[in-house]
């Protein structure tokens, strides 16, 4: 008995994708569908009623208006921002479910929080033998319920079925597996999206580590329209234009982007710095960039030279099969699926 059909949903500040596959149990899954549009203004952090029917509104258009028409059950990301992470060592381990108990006594424990306040999820990490006890070291994952059932809500109120939820971390590291051989180094993941960054690091497939930075790509159109004076719309045209390339208007553009990127490559650098301070044999060697705003003119030279390590735009698509009809739409802006395609690729459900 194979999987429910089912459509991975990531609902960002600027733009909603979702994605379906088939097969997702060989090496190759198949496209079965998929769906882009943009969120409309203002409502994504908006809590009340009316936002939120607005928001289900449009999710319901864009959904019957692509090829996922027709698919019901829905699995949706939770945003990094919303996430509480903690790494956990040497978690007792008899099985499973006593792996998941102990997780959330642990979560619940750091957040101080009520048995109902929270849902947690885990990455594990490694398991081995403490004799005569088995041990795992654990990335516990805790989100608000309050958080979730805005989701949930939303999702209903469009006529779909949430069958499962995940972070956005765990999602994008999936969404990379099988692009490239196994290496006994992680690497690093940085999701540019509008109003964060968010930083991943797997190893093996697995997410070990994440965070997420309140700057991004927005903060960059912002500089670029005080910078000149420029309205929103226009500055964005710039931004996407002529990026942070220094060859481009005697570099007049790059160095009202720069600070901003700067603060974001300063956090970024700790991350690397951290990992190679505390897990020196296994710190990333590489950084994949994905979101719409990894595509950023002069972007990769940039991180290389800031961060000096591989600089890389990710392609989630790279293992799976797309018919030929649709290869021209989806190669425009590849790293833009991430998260929807990890969410799809989910088997575990
Ligand atoms: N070619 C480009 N160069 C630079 N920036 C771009 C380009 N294309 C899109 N962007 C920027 O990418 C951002 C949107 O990216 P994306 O759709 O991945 O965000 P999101 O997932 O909706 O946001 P978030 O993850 O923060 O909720 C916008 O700020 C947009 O200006
Ligand atoms: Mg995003």
């Amino acid at each position: 008995m194979g999987l429910p059909r089912f459509f991975g949903i990531d609902i960002g500040n600027h733009s909603i994708k979702a994605i379906s596959l088939a097969d997702t149990d060989t090496n190759s899954p198949r496209l079965v569908g998929y769906a882009y549009g943009s969120t409309p203004v203002g409502l994504f952090n908006s809590d009340n009623e009316e936002a939120l029917h607005l928001l289900a509104k449009s999710i319901k258009e864009i959904i019957q208006s692509s090829s996922l028409n027709g698919i019901n059950r829905v699995v949706f990301a939770v945003p990094e921002s919303h996430v509480y992470r903690r790494l956990l060592v040497r978690i007792p381990y008899v099985d499973e479910h006593s792996l998941d108990t102990a997780v959330l006594f642990e979560m619940k424990k750091w957040l101080n929080s009520q048995l109902d306040d929270i849902r947690v999820d885990k990455s594990v990490i490694g398991v081995r033998y403490e004799d005569p006890v088995k041990v795992a070291d654990v990335l516990g994952i805790a989100v608000k319920v309050s958080v979730l059932d805005k989701y949930l809500k939303v999702l209903e109120l469009a006529g779909f079925e949430p069958i499962a939820a995940e972070t956005e971390a765990i999602a994008t590291v999936r969404s990379l597996t099988g692009s490239f051989a196994d290496s006994p180094y992680s690497y690093m993941i940085v999701d540019f999206g509008s109003g964060s960054t968010d930083v991943s690091v797997g190893l093996n497939g697995k997410l070990i580590y994440s965070d997420s930075i309140p700057y991004g790509s927005d903060s960059v159109t912002k500089a670029i329209a005080q910078t000149f004076s420029m309205d929103f719309v226009k500055a964005e045209e710039y931004k996407k234009t002529y990026g942070i390339d220094p060859s481009n208007f005697n570099g007049k553009l790059a160095n009202a982007i720069v600070p901003v990127m700067d603060m974001i490559m300063g956090d970024i650098r700790k991350i690397i710095e951290y990992f190679r301070r505390e897990f020196m044999q296994i710190a990333p060697n590489k950084v994949f960039i994905v979101g719409d705003a990894a595509n950023m003119p002069g972007l990769v030279p940039y991180m290389h030279d800031k961060l000096n390590v591989d600089i890389e735009i990710a392609n989630p698509w790279a293992t799976i099969r797309v018919a030929e009809r649709d290869l021209a739409f989806l190669r425009r802006n590849a790293s833009t699926y991430s998260v929807s395609i990890g969410l799809a690729k989910k088997t575990d459900i």
